[in-house]
């Protein structure tokens, strides 16, 4: 039976920032109405993202002053190899200081200009990283993944008939990896079945392709994986983890979500070949190749992180407070997406206001309406993230959905703060017809999101 409570004791406390509406309305209009501009001594409840604001435990903290600063060869390294090789079983392996660094170097060994790089669904720093080489970054989500009415238990699945039908047409040449990322954050933190990563691992298998896993949240991904795929309740969360990393051929990680650390990543790969090339190449970029771009007390606190990442109490804890948020919101009325993911909950904007068009990002207005009624801070994955362009005619083209993601830090809040941020929510529905869209005045090229400036409408 789950527990029912955080399995931990709190030592170390932080203040929470409060604010004034009047405030906020000016640190909005500072901010140019995008989220990633404010001040965080202006935000109440962070819900921006789940990366690298977890807090903490006293043995990682411990485990940082036994860091070995060592330029090569540090015992740190070891540790933390020691503990990526028993979670994934993967013999290289290869730190560097954040997810998107280890894509870096493994589209820096792979990817030539003009190749295609499927995935369940790209995360946008992975798919800015394979544009980054010349490529060309797909998804091929399973069909429930954009279907709000689905309560399939693995929407993050990948389409592997399509994966299938685009090997035999475009071949190996064209195709240097595959990857599938768990779980799928950019349809809602959703996992990924066993099932449906043999079927890929198969088709990889047939045409000759290898397979990397983008395992930021893989923990969650396994756990759901023991709770809602037959014939797994019974088994430990690692046999689990050992499996799932068994069906590929490598890992890039960003270990500052289910590796409980503030910053860091790494890449593992069963491949000699590959895991010389990213030492080369990272020698230049990142550091050497025992310490990637980290300290040594930050490979300790990872050592230490990975494993208390996969402890069952915990992604009961965790996995358990983002479904009661989730339900209190649909208790209500507001348009969520279910199940919920294991990171996030997900507003779908286009239901929560559908007077505005999706090229006047209901998001961010929406995102923007949270922060104003009580300093909530979270993030739009719709169209200001991911619209695309029309090939022929340059036409920007709308995301194919509009979602707010209130994602959870780790260890950090409790039921109380969620409980008021579902106050904030529910406030801000009942008022929805008010919200209005934003127009860009200023977008830079890649990952515009991060920097755009917005006016209203
Ligand atoms: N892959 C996935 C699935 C991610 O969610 C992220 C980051 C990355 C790779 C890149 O890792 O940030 O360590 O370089 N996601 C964060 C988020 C930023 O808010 O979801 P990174």
């Amino acid at each position: 039976m789950p527990l029912g409570f955080e399995p931990y004791k709190i030592k170390a406390v932080e203040s929470i920032p409060l604010t004034t509406r009047a405030q906020r309305e000016k640190y909005l209009r500072q901010a140019h109405y995008n989220l990633f501009s404010l001040k965080a001594r202006n935000v109440t409840i962070d819900l921006l993202t789940d990366s690298g604001t977890g807090a903490m435990s006293q043995m990682q903290w411990s485990a940082m002053m036994r860091g070995d600063e060592s330029y090569a060869g540090a015992q740190s390294f070891f540790n933390f190899e020691r503990s990526v090789r028993e979670i994934t079983g993967m013999h290289h392996v290869i730190p560097t200081h954040q997810g998107r660094a280890a894509e870096n170097l493994l589209f820096s060994a792979l990817v030539e200009p003009g190749q295609l790089v499927p995935n369940n669904t790209h995360f946008d720093t992975t798919e800015a990283n394979v544009r980054h080489k010349g490529g060309v970054a797909l998804n091929l989500p399973c069909r429930e993944a954009h279907d709000p009415d689905s309560r399939a238990p693995f929407k993050g699945n990948m389409d592997w008939r399509g994966l299938d039908r685009l090997l035999r047409e475009q071949g190996r040449e064209r195709v240097p990896l595959v990857m599938v990322t768990v779980t799928n954050n950019s349809v809602g933190g959703q996992p990924v079945s066993l099932a449906n990563l043999r079927r890929v691992r198969e088709v990889c298998d047939r045409h000759g392709v290898p397979l990397y896993l983008d395992a930021a949240r893989y923990a969650e991904n396994c756990w759901f994986i023991k709770h809602r795929e037959r014939g797994q309740a019974k088994r430990p969360l690692l046999e689990i983890a050992r499996e799932l990393f068994g069906l590929a051929h490598g890992a890039t990680m960003s270990a500052k979500k289910d590796g409980l650390v503030n910053i860091g990543g790494f890449l593992a790969t069963r491949s000699k070949q590959v895991a010389r090339k990213v030492t080369e190449v990272m020698v230049v970029i990142e550091g050497f190749r025992t310490y990637g771009g980290l300290a040594g007390r930050d490979l300790e606190a990872l050592a230490v992180g990975l494993r208390e990442g996969l402890e069952e109490s915990w992604l009961d804890c965790r996995i358990g407070q983002v479904e009661r948020l989730a339900k209190k919101l649909d208790d209500a009325g507001v348009p969520v997406q279910l199940p919920a993911g294991g990171h996030a909950v997900f507003i779908d904007a286009a239901r929560f206001a559908p007077h505005v068009p999706p090229l006047q990002f209901p998001g961010q207005s929406l995102s923007c309406a949270l922060y104003l009624e009580g300093g909530v801070r979270t993030s739009e994955i719709g169209s200001v993230m991911f619209a695309s362009r029309d090939e022929q005619s340059g036409e920007e083209l709308p995301a194919p959905m509009e979602l707010v993601r209130l994602a959870v830090p780790r260890r950090v809040y409790t039921d109380n703060h969620l409980d008021y941020v579902a106050q904030v929510v529910i406030a801000v529905h009942k008022r929805r017809a008010e919200l209005r869209g934003l127009r860009l005045s200023y977008a830079p090229q890649k990952l515009r999101h991060f920097l755009a400036h917005f006016k209203p409408i």
